[in-house]
């Protein structure tokens, strides 16, 4: 099944739409609450910002996923049948993803990231270290819709991979910036991509979980401010698509836990009354008022499990650290 192969293949299929993007931060500026959503804040600075918030004390996430990887590798590759399509959803550096070929033993690696551009980088070096693993790059914006499209199920089948069984990995808790609804649709659409291949698929996923208030707070709010940072940086970067004059330092950064929907809510709070232009639009924001930027959903291992069987999943095995912060699920088709 493996060809030797000397480079990775590019698709780029997601187009930005300028105007779809104006009128959705200046419809989300307007709405009572205002709010802008997570996605805006990965320009160029945010995505470095999140990087350094990783490396946080404070920020557990990254850390304990990567140690329950490395604890029960040998576990998942039980589940995971060798000779899979991986399928790595907001795979940026690709370097969880590429951390588990070892054990996973993919016949094929699709990454997939909303531009080429985040892959390009990654997927070179990682090709000459990985020379006859098939790899693909698509830029796609799976948050919108998930689907491998024909480019990637031609390409699939050009690598005699079209009947492999198909994993799906979603690491990094980032199913936790969805709501349940819209979680519920992804992983419908997760399904639906892993059971188009070959048997024995399913979705490897990484998910927070629910922990005392003391711990998962300071994880948004850390004492240097990287997160504040993080979150004002968005201002900036709204200034830069809709034509805004947020002045970031006028916006406080707020963080807690909402235990009733059991999430953590990031928010921009106004400190003093302020309007906020842009071309074609304005909103004027009373002292304290607030702009909705992120939640954070965090889940009981049981009710996240109940969410993978409505999406139409199997039964699901998953795995924690010590102190039961994270599990990576295993839910095969
Ligand atoms: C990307 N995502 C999983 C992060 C989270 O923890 O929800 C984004 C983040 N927001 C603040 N800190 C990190």
């Amino acid at each position: 099944m493996h060809h030797p192969t000397a480079a990775p293949h590019f698709v780029q299929l997601h187009q930005t739409d300028h105007a779809a993007v104006r009128a959705e931060l200046a419809a989300g500026l307007q709405a009572q609450p205002a709010h802008v959503a997570p996605k805006f804040f990965y320009d160029a600075l945010g995505s470095r910002l999140f990087d350094a918030i990783t490396e946080l004390a404070e920020y557990y996430p990254t850390r304990t996923e990567a140690a329950i990887f490395r604890a029960h590798a040998t576990a998942m590759a039980q589940q995971v049948p060798p000779g899979a399509v991986l399928v790595d959803l907001g795979a940026g550096s690709c370097a969880k993803a590429a951390g588990l070929f070892p054990v996973l033993r993919p016949a094929a690696y699709v990454a997939v990231d909303i531009s080429v551009d985040y892959l390009r980088d990654a997927m070179g070096p990682l090709q000459q270290r990985h020379p006859s693993l098939p790899m693909l790059g698509l830029g796609l914006d799976f948050s919108a819709q998930l689907a491998l499209p024909a480019a990637a199920t031609d390409w699939l089948a050009r690598q005699g991979a079209a009947g492999a069984p198909r994993c799906v990995f979603y690491p990094g808790s980032s199913i936790g910036n969805f709501n349940p609804t819209e979680a519920l649709a992804l992983l419908r659409q997760a399904r639906a991509v892993c059971a188009g291949g070959g048997p024995g698929g399913g979705l490897l996923i990484g998910v927070d979980r629910v922990k005392p208030k003391a711990v998962v707070e300071p994880a948004y709010d850390d004492p240097l401010g990287v997160t504040a940072a993080f979150n004002r940086n968005l201002l900036l970067h709204t200034n830069a698509l809709l034509g805004t004059d947020f002045a970031p330092a006028r916006w406080r950064h707020v963080a807690f836990f909402n235990e009733a929907d059991s999430r953590i809510e990031m928010h921009l709070r106004s400190e003093g009354a302020q309007t906020v232009r842009w071309p074609g639009g304005e909103r004027r924001f009373a002292d304290g008022e607030q702009v909705h930027t992120e939640n954070s959903y965090k889940w009981q291992p049981a009710d996240f499990d109940a969410l993978l069987r409505e999406a139409g999943f199997g039964v699901s095995t998953h795995w924690t650290d010590a102190r039961g912060w994270f599990s990576v699920f295993w839910a095969p088709v």
